[in-house]
C-alpha cells in the first residue's frame, strides 16, 4: 500500500531540542520531512529541517504552526494543549493525544491516574504549598514535588525531618513517601493506532548526586527475571490505561523486595532511550515515528550490552562549549560520541552523550567512568 507520508507530507514537532534532532536523524530513513517549533532561535534542530521560532505555550503560535503540518508530535511536555485540542478537533492527528500530555504535566494528576487505575506508585498526598507540607510532618521522610513544570530534578526536594521544611516548595505539589529503592530502571514502551504495543527490555539508571539527572545508564538492567517481568507488565497497562498513541517511558523504582513502583512517565522519547540508536534492532526515535505513524512497529530486541553516560555541562563553566578529551574518548571501542550541537553550556546543561557498547559489562562500566572523566564541556 503507498504511504502518503512519502510525498508533501510535513511531521510538526514542538519542541527542537536534542530528542527532536535524533528523531528527525530517524525520519530522515523514512523519508519524512519535519517541521520544528521551537523558542530558541539556537536549538539543535535550527538548521536540520523547517524551523520556526515560536512559544511552545501559546496559543496562537501553536495554532498557526499546527496548520501548515499534517501530523503533529512533541518532544517536550510543555507545550499548549488547548491548541492541540483545537487542532484535534479541526482534524489534525496528535500524537501523543493532547489529553495524555495535559495529564502528565501535571504531576499531581499523574499520580491520581496512578491510584485511579490499580499501577502502584509510592503513597502520596496532594499539598497545596508549604504550609501544608508542614501541617504533614508525620509523612516525612519524603519528597516534595512540583505539581507543573518541574523537570531535571529541579522541581523535586527531599525532605528527611522536620528541619528541611524550609525547603519545601511554596507551590501547589505533592509528597511522595520516600522509597529506599535498590534500583531505578526505565521500560520504554510503544503503542501505534491500531493497538499494537511493543516494550524495550529495562535499564538500569545511576543518578548524579548533586544534579539529580541520569548520570550513567546501563542496559540490560540486571534485574531478576520476575521482577522484569511484572516490570514490563506495569509499563503495558500504564499505555494501555492511557490509551495513547506513541512513545512513552515509564521510570520505575524497584525496591529492596522485589517491588516496582511507577515514579514518573514521560511520552515521547526519553534520556533513558538514547542508547537504542547503538544497541537495540529499532531505536526509539524510529519507534516513535513508527507508532505516530500506525506502522508496524519495530523489533525492540537488544543487539548488544551497552552504557549510556550524558556529557553535562561542567559546573563553573557557562559561555560557548568546547569539548575537552574528545579524540581519547573517540578511541574507546565501541563508544559513540552525540553531540547537541547547542552553542552555549551552562552547569549540568545536556550537552551531548555517549554510548558504549560491550557485551562484558566489567569492560562496560570501566570504559563508561573513562568516558565521564575524560569528555568535559567547557567555554
Ligand atoms: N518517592 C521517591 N523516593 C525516593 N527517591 C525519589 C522519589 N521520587 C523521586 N526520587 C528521586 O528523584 C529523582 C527525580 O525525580 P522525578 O523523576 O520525579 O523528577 P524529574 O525532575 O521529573 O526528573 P527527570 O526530569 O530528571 O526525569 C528520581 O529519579 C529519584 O532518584
Ligand atoms: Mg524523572
Amino acid at each position: 500500500m503507498a504511504q502518503s507520508f512519502y510525498q508533501n507530507f510535513k511531521l510538526g514537532v514542538l519542541g527542537g531540542g536534542q530528542l527532536g534532532r535524533m528523531l528527525i536523524q530517524s525520519g530522515v530513513d523514512l523519508n519524512i520531512n519535519f517541521s520544528i517549533l521551537d523558542p530558541d532561535a539556537d536549538a539543535p534542530c535550527r538548521s536540520l529541517a523547517e524551523f520556526t521560532c515560536g512559544k511552545l505555550t501559546d496559543f496562537a503560535t501553536v495554532m498557526k504552526f499546527g496548520q501548515k503540518c499534517d501530523l503533529l508530535t512533541i518532544e517536550i511536555e510543555n507545550v499548549n494543549t488547548e491548541a492541540l485540542k483545537q487542532l484535534v478537533s479541526q482534524g489534525k492527528k496528535v500524537f501523543p493525544q493532547p489529553e495524555v500530555i495535559e495529564l502528565i504535566q501535571d504531576k499531581c494528576k499523574q499520580k491520581e491516574f496512578y491510584r485511579d487505575k490499580g499501577i502502584p506508585t509510592a503513597e502520596f498526598i496532594l499539598v497545596k504549598d508549604k504550609e501544608e507540607v508542614r501541617k504533614n510532618l508525620s509523612f516525612l521522610p519524603a519528597v516534595n514535588k512540583l505539581g507543573r513544570e518541574g523537570y531535571d530534578g529541579r522541581g523535586v526536594q527531599l525532605l528527611r525531618t522536620e528541619k528541611d521544611i524550609e525547603k519545601a516548595f511554596d507551590a501547589s505539589g505533592l509528597l511522595e513517601k520516600l522509597i529506599d529503592f535498590e534500583k531505578e530502571i526505565a521500560i520504554i514502551v510503544a503503542r501505534n493506532e491500531a493497538g499494537q504495543l511493543v516494550t524495550y527490555p529495562a535499564v538500569e539508571m545511576v543518578f548524579h548526586p548533586e544534579a539529580n539527572l541520569v548520570e550513567y545508564l546501563f542496559a540490560p538492567a540486571q534485574l531478576k527475571k520476575s521482577v522484569a517481568a511484572k516490570a514490563d507488565a506495569i509499563a503495558r497497562k500504564v499505555i494501555t490505561e492511557l490509551g495513547m498513541v506513541g512513545l512513552l517511558a515509564i521510570e520505575m523504582f524497584v525496591t529492596k523486595e522485589g517491588d516496582v513502583l511507577v515514579n514518573e512517565i514521560a511520552p515521547r522519547p526519553h534520556n533513558s532511550g538514547h542508547q537504542t540508536i547503538e544497541a537495540n534492532v529499532t531505536s526509539q526515535y524510529e519507534q516513535h515515528l513508527r507508532a505516530i505513524l500506525n506502522l508496524p512497529l519495530g523489533d525492540t530486541t537488544i543487539i548488544m550490552n551497552s552504557a549510556m553516560v550524558n556529557i553535562l555541562g561542567e559546573p563553573n563553566y557557562t559561555g560557548l562549549a568546547q569539548y575537552e578529551g574528545l579524540n581519547e574518548v573517540l578511541k574507546v571501542a565501541g563508544a559513540h560520541v552525540h553531540l547537541y550541537g547547542k552553542k552555549l553550556t551552562k552547569p549540568f546543561r545536556k550537552m551531548g552523550h555517549v554510548t558504549i557498547v560491550d557485551n562484558d559489562m566489567e569492560s562496560l562500566k570501566k570504559k563508561a567512568k573513562f568516558v565521564k572523566d575524560h569528555l568535559k564541556v567547557i567555554a
